[in-house]
């Protein structure tokens, strides 16, 4: 497949099949996540790879710490959020809406505790780096993030990145035996999508290029 077109296909998924994915392909993935440029090379991602029934453990114990201390997917924003934003966000949900509600479910809580649960996928991967590094190392972590969802794509593999489980770092932490000086940037649901779920049918939108350019001749 091109990289154009799985550019322009992939798509976070939000339900998975059961099925597992083996061992090679989950490696042959990150074999391909480690391409990604870094900052004088100093490959500073860490990958946790969580499947099987520490997989289903891991989901029961987020979902867990998310009913107690009820901290949802937000922006996460320092300070108010210009319009234009916050715009985009709420327009992202509406469209998302119908697909809900043909699924019946409360929207809210399909994300909030699905993301708790990688959205059911077999294989949750976590990118963890080390807390030496500055703020400005998360750039290579996400180029790394980039990486891995097209390449899982590549594979007929759905992602959804979960940037809500760093609300539960300690609970993560702590189930995985993850060292108090690793930072856990952010999480991958990775799994084969389930397309009879009415939410993998959505395809969110971009504003227009010009939007977000502007150029100095
Ligand atoms: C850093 C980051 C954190 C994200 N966190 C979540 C999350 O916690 N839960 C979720 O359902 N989607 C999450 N997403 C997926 C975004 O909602 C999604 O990328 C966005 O709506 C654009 O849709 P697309 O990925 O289908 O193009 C996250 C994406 C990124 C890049």
């Amino acid at each position: 497949m091109g990289l154009v077109k799985a550019m322009n296909e992939r798509r976070s998924i939000r339900a998975f099949r059961a099925e597992p994915v083996p061992k090679e392909t989950i490696e042959e993935i990150l074999r391909l996540t480690v391409h990604a440029p870094s900052a004088i090379n100093l490959q500073p991602w860490e990958f946790v790879v969580v499947t099987g029934e520490e997989k289903e453990r891991l989901g029961r114990r987020l979902i867990k710490a998310f009913k107690e201390k009820q901290i949802a997917c937000s922006p996460g924003n320092v300070k108010p959020l210009p319009k234009t934003y916050g715009k985009r966000g709420a327009k992202t949900l509406e469209l998302m809406k119908p697909f809900f509600e043909e699924m019946g479910v409360d929207i809210d809580r399909y994300i909030n505790e699905g993301s708790c649960n990688f959205y059911g996928a077999p294989v949750a991967i976590f990118l963890c780096l080390d807390d030496s590094f500055p703020e400005a190392r998360m750039v290579d972590i996400g180029i790394a993030l980039g990486y891995l969802v097209l390449a899982a794509h590549e594979f007929g593999l759905g992602t959804c990145p979960i940037g809500l489980i760093t609300a539960y770092e300690d609970e993560i932490k702590d189930l995985l035996n993850i060292p108090e000086n690793k930072n856990v940037v952010i999480g991958v649901a990775l799994g084969y999508p389930d397309s009879n779920i009415p939410i993998n049918r959505f395809k969110s939108q971009r504003d227009n290029l010009e939007k977000f350019i502007r150029w100095i001749d």
